[in-house]
């Protein structure tokens, strides 16, 4: 294949005319990039099987995980599923358009290969423009999982979806950086309890305040591998860094001087050390690569840099990294658990001054 036609909206106005060709090319079974308000997203035809198997063919993932269906309006919601329970249309009137995903029992039109071959579909309505008007002129369901090459962070702006599939792919939409940074909370409606099968932007306690009772799947955060979270790509080790990454707990001041101490360590062993800090802490570390991602007052600048900041020191090629925890007030359950994920589970107890 050719390589992707690359077309930029970087004020994140949609270009209509650049949207109905990328409509068009979604119709005829090809592949768009487009940016949400999370991340990037690989779009297909969600009711076309083939399109759906290209889409796993594009990332290299395994065809047992299934896919998000991306609506563009609420209307669109009913023919995808057997039934919407009342707290789920709550839920969609509170939350959507926006960064979560609900699941239900599909319906006849939803194809397995979409479904990665599961009786459930998993739907969302992403708060951007170009994603809905592209979703409108696609015929209304696409299906789209992160915009990576399997294994890699999830892609929080277009540059980072060409590193990973320029060459397999028509076209990538680029409408600038991402807002959030992580991907949508996904909520499970097939169970008894409302369950959260994946944290996002939207936490355990904002979702009871609208719902009640709701659960996180026990799977999500467990250690233990007999406890298999509920979401396929949950299952998986996701991403992981070529460098030897660690998270390091405890009381802010104990944690920079434990990586301080870690980071000397390793350099005097020859090795090329990352560290992951903040604003705030930024001034506490000396040697190796230290990145600041974000300030500890502002939590949504730690989701938008985490997986560029991942990406980064990939690049630079270092041995081990060191990153503080960020157990922020909303989004820290999302972000610890996508950093843990990426860290294998490693994790430091700083020690008490
Ligand atoms: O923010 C997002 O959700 C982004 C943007 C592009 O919308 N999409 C995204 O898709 O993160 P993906 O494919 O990278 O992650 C989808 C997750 C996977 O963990 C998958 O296993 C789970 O959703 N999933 C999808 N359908 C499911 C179902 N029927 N039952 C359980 N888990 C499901
Ligand atoms: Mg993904």
């Amino acid at each position: 294949m050719s390589r992707a036609k690359i077309i930029r909206m970087p004020d994140g106005k949609p270009d209509i005319a650049a949207l109905e060709e990328a409509g068009r090319i979604l119709k005829n079974g090809g592949l768009v990039a487009f940016p949400t308000e999370t991340v990037y997203g690989l779009g297909g035809n969600a009711l076309d099987p083939e399109a759906s198997k290209k889409i796993y063919a594009a990332k290299g993932r395994p065809s047992d995980n299934p896919l998000i269906v991306h609506i563009a309006d609420t209307d669109a919601l009913p023919p995808l599923v057997k039934s919407i329970p009342e707290k789920a249309k709550l839920l969609a009137r509170k939350c959507w358009p926006g960064p979560l995903t609900m699941i239900f029992e599909k319906s006849g039109i939803v194809p397995m290969e979409t479904t990665g071959g599961l009786e459930t579909v998993a739907v969302r309505l992403p708060d951007n423009e170009i994603a809905r008007e592209l979703i409108r002129r696609a015929g209304g369901y696409v299906a789209a999982p992160s915009a990576n090459t399997s294994g890699r962070p999830s892609p929080t702006c277009a540059k980072h979806v060409e590193e990973d599939l320029a060459d397999t792919i028509d076209m990538i939409l680029d409408g600038g950086d991402t807002d959030i940074g992580l991907e949508s909370t996904i909520v499970d409606f097939t169970s008894e309890v409302p369950m959260i099968l994946r944290p996002g932007f939207y936490n355990l306690e904002l979702l009871s305040g609208i719902l009640g009772e709701v659960r996180t799947d026990p799977g999500v955060f467990s250690e233990n591998p007999d406890v298999r979270p509920k979401a396929p790509g949950m299952r998986y080790r996701h991403y992981a860094p070529k460098a030897e990454l660690f998270v390091v707990e405890g009381a802010v001041p104990d944690v920079c001087r434990t990586i301080r101490a870690l980071a000397e360590q390793q350099i005097r062993e020859g090795k090329k050390v990352g560290v992951i800090c903040t604003e705030e802490t930024f001034p506490e570390y000396g040697e190796g690569l230290v990145r600041c991602i974000g300030s500890r007052q502002d939590e949504e600048t730690i989701a938008q840099h985490l997986y560029a900041t991942l990406r980064d020191f990939d690049k630079e090629g270092v041995d081990c990294i060191y990153t503080e925890a960020f157990y922020t007030p909303q989004m820290g359950t999302a972000i610890m658990n996508r950093l843990l994920k990426a860290a294998g589970q490693k994790r430091i107890q700083a020690e008490e001054s």
